[in-house]
């Protein structure tokens, strides 16, 4: 966005520079031409704003053979990033990966250190039917002056295994008109003109906004029109939907089969066989070191305690109790973690995001039935701060709602990502505010025995550890982990046995 803003600046300069080598008095201020008036255009789009993090799930379309890898920094800048892949779809899975982590990457470069940076990117499927796969990706930016939302639509062809983003679907010679539409739909909603500079509107606006595009449930065409591209940011992002005849002249051939087979309208094409294993777009693990669990010593308790049966009482009064707590997930390792906790006897409690369930609905069912405990980590990670109390209203309630539906269990504490929530405004009055007091930084060392030695040493009777089940090297991890503090006494109890009773509200660290 900051590039192109730059281009847009530089489309202004270019222009008044124009004007003062026509005139005569180059020391005045110089006049910026009065823009011509934009002929009324003919057109039945109609915009809204669109609400930033407004955590709005879209339509339940299959999502069998599509995965999120999720990547993130908790330290300045901040960032988070959830990104898709779908199995055999190799063109696909590398554009959309390579992009994500270019953005990434620069959004990283541009606000080095910042403490209030945020970085937030995320995904939905937009469009499941016949041969067709989009996926809309959303990018929240916060970089100290309000937030920015961005917008890329990724499709795939499973016949072709094709992949590219929307604007390939667009006619090259109708972007100017897809701009005109879109501004003059949203001038319609503001009752002002979008900015504009000239008779028209420079190319790569175009491009972005061709970049964006969902189809809707009635065969719609959406434009999603991120923050600044053609009003001011201040005035935030929207989304402007233009009729089904309308749009189908804007498209190319393939665009308008795209559109006309809706968003789950024809049976979903069957996934090519992966030939191996699919690339993820995951960083390089750091090579597994072996945790030398003999170096290790957990702080002493007594009286020492053996692990008693699943489903047995525990008084942590009485004995060192210590939580281990998941966030981030279900994911991929998630049920390898399971069967590690299960040999174990061991229960836990998953921090789980609302967007994660999807599709791996029986895994949060083998987490209830096993004896582990839930907490809402919110829909898609969202740094709370930056949102209004509706909006952390509605992260909180769709989260809690998708775990419902899944295993017909609440969540009974809510841990905010990042840690961060604003006190007595964000987290609902209805759960506990669960944090942690042992970082195991597994999200950043990325290493068995890094992460073994934090919890180890960090843990101290009434702990609660924080781990993520998104990352290999958090799963192998756990053993140790396990081991090493049993073996000195401590007793593993979900986050509720730990804290027993809890306020609605209040902040807790430990026990
Ligand atoms: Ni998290």
């Amino acid at each position: 966005m900051h590039v192109f803003r730059a281009r847009f600046t530089a489309v202004v300069l270019a222009v008044n520079v124009a004007v003062t080598g026509c005139s005569s008095g180059a020391a005045e201020p110089t006049q910026a031409p009065t823009p011509p008036v934009a002929p009324a255009l003919a057109t039945g789009a109609t915009a809204r704003v669109f609400v930033p993090a407004d955590a709005d799930p879209g339509p339940a379309l299959p999502a069998a053979g599509i995965h999120s890898v999720i990547t993130e920094n908790l330290e300045a800048p901040r960032w988070f990033l959830q990104t898709p892949t779908v199995d055999g779809l190799e063109a696909f899975n590398t554009l959309v990966a390579t992009e994500l982590e270019d953005t990434r990457a620069r959004f990283v470069a541009e606000h080095p250190g910042a403490d209030t940076a945020v970085f937030n990117s995320r995904w939905q499927l937009a469009q499941r039917s016949g041969p067709w796969i989009t996926v809309s990706v959303t990018q929240e930016t916060f970089a100290g002056a309000g937030w920015n939302s961005e917008f890329t639509s990724y499709v795939a062809n499973v016949e072709t295994l094709g992949a590219s983003t929307t604007a390939r679907l667009v006619e090259p010679g109708k972007l100017q008109q897809l701009v005109e539409i879109t501004a003059a739909a949203i001038t319609k909603l503001q009752g002002r003109a979008p900015l504009r500079d000239g008779e028209t509107w420079p190319a790569a606006i175009g491009t972005q906004l061709a970049r964006s595009l969902v189809p809707d449930a009635d065969g719609d065409l959406l434009v999603q029109v991120g923050s600044g591209i053609l009003t001011a940011y201040a005035d935030g992002a929207f989304i402007v939907e233009i009729p089904h005849q309308e749009a189908m002249s804007l498209l190319t051939a393939d665009g308008a089969a795209w559109l006309a087979v809706g968003i789950d309208e024809q049976e979903p094409a069957a996934l090519p066989e992966a030939l191996e294993e699919t690339p993820t777009p995951e960083p390089a693990e750091t090579p597994t070191s072996e945790a030398d669990l003999s170096t290790l010593q957990p702080t002493p308790v007594a009286p020492s305690a053996e692990q008693p049966a699943p489903g047995t009482e525990v008084d942590c009064e009485a004995v060192a109790c210590v939580a281990l707590t998941f966030d981030d997930g279900p994911g991929r390792h998630t049920n390898r973690l399971l069967d590690t906790l299960r040999d174990a006897g061991v229960p836990a409690t998953f921090f789980v995001l609302g967007s994660a369930i999807a599709g791996n609905e029986a895994t949060l069912q083998r987490m209830v039935s096993e004896g582990h405990a839930l907490g809402n980590h919110t829909w898609d990670h969202p740094d709370l701060t930056g949102l209004s109390p509706e909006q952390v209203e509605e992260q909180l309630r769709l989260t809690t709602n998708a775990i419902v539906a899944a295993t017909g269990v609440a969540p009974t504490s809510l841990r905010p990502p990042y840690g961060a929530f604003v006190p007595g405004q964000t987290p609902s009055g209805q759960l506990p505010v669960v944090l942690w007091d042992v970082d195991t930084e597994d999200w950043k060392n990325r290493n068995v025995g890094e992460t073994t030695k934090r919890a180890v040493t960090g843990a101290k009777p009434g702990s609660i550890i924080l781990l993520h089940d998104i990352h290999p090297t958090s799963v192998d991890a756990v053993p140790g982990i396990i081991s090493k503090l049993q073996e000195a006494g401590y007793v593993f109890v979900t986050v509720p046995t730990l804290l027993g009773q809890t306020e609605p509200g209040a902040i807790y660290y430990s026990r």
